[in-house]
């Protein structure tokens, strides 16, 4: 795994976003798989200011997502769908039907099942991936089998309380979500997790020191052949 160390989250968004540009330009027509939560927003905002000024073009672009939160509409403010418009989609010239994320709503079963075949379809190029304080990568909680495909799980409490800050309460945070599974996730062709904060600290000392194995999910990356992790200096404090 190649390491690019930052000072800080600003720097580490940079970095993330001269290799999406990269890709996009190299490839007009290139599926990206997207990732929530606070850690690419940085780099999101980066994509739609250089979309407004340089004229980036998303057009051809195709995305797919990691996860999504059981029970919440595509419209709900907490969904990752929304999540998503919001703070990327709405900025690019995007076509809304080549972005794609599973349904909260939808079966379960025969959602993951939906996902599975669609993401077969959609090979990425490029993948960027957050981590989660206890280790876990999309929602991959520690313990999930490396061969995973999209499943249904069941939150870990961390993860709940990580997630809460973005919701009234820790009783709105969904128990269950819909993921891409670790062997989806590996099956892109190039790998970017990017990881800043103190509190991230724990996981990538493990991520890249540790043992390679199913407690820790983000592990598993070590084995990709092609997989960088972009980190502030915060978060390699432990290295
Ligand atoms: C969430 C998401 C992950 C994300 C991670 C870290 O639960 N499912 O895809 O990478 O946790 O989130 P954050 O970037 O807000 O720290």
């Amino acid at each position: 795994m190649k390491i690019i160390r930052t000072t800080d989250y600003e720097g580490m968004s940079d970095a993330a976003f001269a290799a999406v540009k990269e890709a996009v330009l190299a490839d007009p027509k290139a599926t990206l798989g997207l990732a929530t939560g606070s850690t690419p927003l940085g780099l999101y905002k980066r994509m739609i200011a250089d979309h407004a000024a340089a004229g980036t073009s998303y057009r051809e672009i195709k995305t797919v997502n990691l996860d999504e939160y059981v029970s919440l509409p595509a419209d709900h403010p907490q969904s990752y769908a929304y999540f998503m418009r919001k703070n990327l989609f709405d900025g690019l010239d995007i076509d809304p039907a080549n972005t794609h994320i599973a349904s909260g709503t939808a079966d379960p079963g025969e959602e993951c099942v939906r996902y599975n075949i669609l993401l077969e379809a959609l090979p990425r190029d490029l993948q960027i991936l957050g981590i989660g304080s206890n280790g876990h990568i999309a929602f991959n909680e520690p313990g999930t089998p490396f061969g995973s495909v999209t499943h249904l799980v069941a939150l870990a409490e961390s993860t709940i309380r990580d997630n809460s800050r973005l919701f009234e309460k820790a009783e709105d945070v969904p128990r269950y979500a819909i993921t891409m599974g670790l062997s989806n996730i590996m099956h892109a062709k190039r790998i970017l997790i990017l990881a800043s904060g103190e509190n991230k600290k724990r996981a990538v000392s493990g991520l890249v020191k540790g043992p390679v194995t199913e407690d820790l999910p983000a592990s598993i990356l070590r084995l990709h052949p092609d997989c960088t992790l972009i980190v502030d200096e915060a978060a390699a404090s432990l290295l």
